[in-house]
């Protein structure tokens, strides 16, 4: 292990009692706290950094971690978990969610997919998996946004349900507790509740002050998934092939900085604390102590006013940072057609 692996877990004087954290109540009854730390590097941030974060976010009191197999770091993740885990914390106290990759949605590779992430986790099971993207490719990570695989494919609902009958199978192995869908546009969710065995107890959507997805957030809502928001605030250190010119900042924004200066926080917690206060589930990312520590504790403080949240609702952009255009299908296709703006599937 190199010398910036995590030591070993003690709850932190200065942190927030995990029993004051809100949590939300799942279809299945199942409880999750209303914040996670995300723990996708953006490929700048090591492993071990993420490691580390994780393991001192749960010395402050940080009990739900989204993972995922593409970020390449479940494997260091792993170590900081049992460090969790050995150190005190209850198995039952955690939510540790995983995401299937987009190159793993063959029936035959789910599961085998799915202990992978158990084994580098060093977990039984995880609380929740989710199908990362709609659209099966192989897009190595840290590409650039101009790579095409030949063999990407669109949403294909057949295809998609075949996947989905193998994170079922999970859920039937004690593998996995819950599923969910992640990057989903309200014509392919009513698809997949309609056919589903299992429904998905979450949906994981971009969601911040400058992309608020009323619509889908309201359909989500509406058939009783909860929705996780990522880049909750607007993903300031993403990937170069993540940003385009017309891209806005939200933590640039008046009405965000102004309550900010108000609450005396970095305009950053506003996001967080507005995400959690609105009904979305946000997953900050965050490798710096104080940074995550104040988005933990947006959660347990006075809320926004009605007035102060009216005013976020107000400053909507409709501006998507996460476009996903290395997965489109087709040479040339513009990136909207993953997102069925006019209401239906894309067709091939
Ligand atoms: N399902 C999906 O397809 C999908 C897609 C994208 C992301 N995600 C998940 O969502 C997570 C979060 O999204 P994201 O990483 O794109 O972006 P994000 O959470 O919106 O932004 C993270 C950035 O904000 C900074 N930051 C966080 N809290 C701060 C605070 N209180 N004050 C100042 N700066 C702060 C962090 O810097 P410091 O480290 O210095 O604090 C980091 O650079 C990911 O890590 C991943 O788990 C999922």
């Amino acid at each position: 292990m190199s010398h910036h692996a995590p030591s070993s877990f003690v709850p932190a004087a200065d942190g927030v009692d995990p029993l004051l954290v809100p949590k939300k109540t799942l279809a299945s009854g199942a409880k999750i706290p209303v914040i996670g730390l995300g723990t996708f590097g953006s490929d700048h941030i090591t492993g071990d950094q993420v490691a580390a974060a994780v393991l001192d976010a749960a010395a402050l009191g940080y009990r739900h971690f989204d993972c995922a197999s593409v970020y390449g770091n479940e494997d260091k993740i792993g170590h900081s978990l049992r460090k969790i885990l050995e150190g005190g914390v209850k198995r039952d106290d955690l939510w540790i969610t995983s995401k299937l990759w987009n190159d793993k949605h063959d029936e035959a590779d789910v599961i085998p997919s799915a202990k992978k992430s158990l084994a580098d986790l060093q977990l039984d099971y995880l609380d929740l998996y989710l199908v990362h993207w709609p659209f099966p490719n192989f897009h190595p990570p840290g590409c650039d946004v101009n790579f095409h695989d030949p063999n990407a494919k669109p949403y294909i609902h057949e295809s998609f349900m075949k996947t989905w009958r193998q994170l079922e199978k999970l859920v039937e192995l004690g593998l996995v507790k819950h599923i969910g869908t992640s990057n989903m546009t309200i014509p392919k969710l009513k698809l997949v509740l309609r056919d589903a065995a299992i429904k998905p107890v979450c949906n994981e959507m971009e969601l911040h002050p400058h992309f608020q997805q009323p619509e889908l957030f309201k359909f989500v809502v509406d058939n009783g998934l909860v929705p996780i928001g990522y880049s909750p605030v607007g993903s300031p250190a993403r990937p170069e092939r993540d940003r385009t010119p017309d891209d806005t900042v939200d933590i640039e924004d008046p009405v965000i900085v102004k309550i900010a200066a108000r609450l005396n926080v970095h305009p950053a917690v506003v996001c967080v604390k507005w995400a959690a206060q609105r009904g979305q589930i946000p997953i900050p990312f965050s490798v710096t102590r104080r940074n995550y520590l104040a988005n933990l504790q947006s959660v347990v403080g006075a809320p926004l006013t009605e007035e102060e949240m009216a005013a976020i609702a107000g400053i909507d952009r409709g501006c998507r940072l996460i476009k996903g255009q290395v997965f489109c299908w087709k040479d040339n296709q513009n990136w909207e057609d993953l997102w069925d703006l006019n209401g239906e599937i894309t067709p091939a």
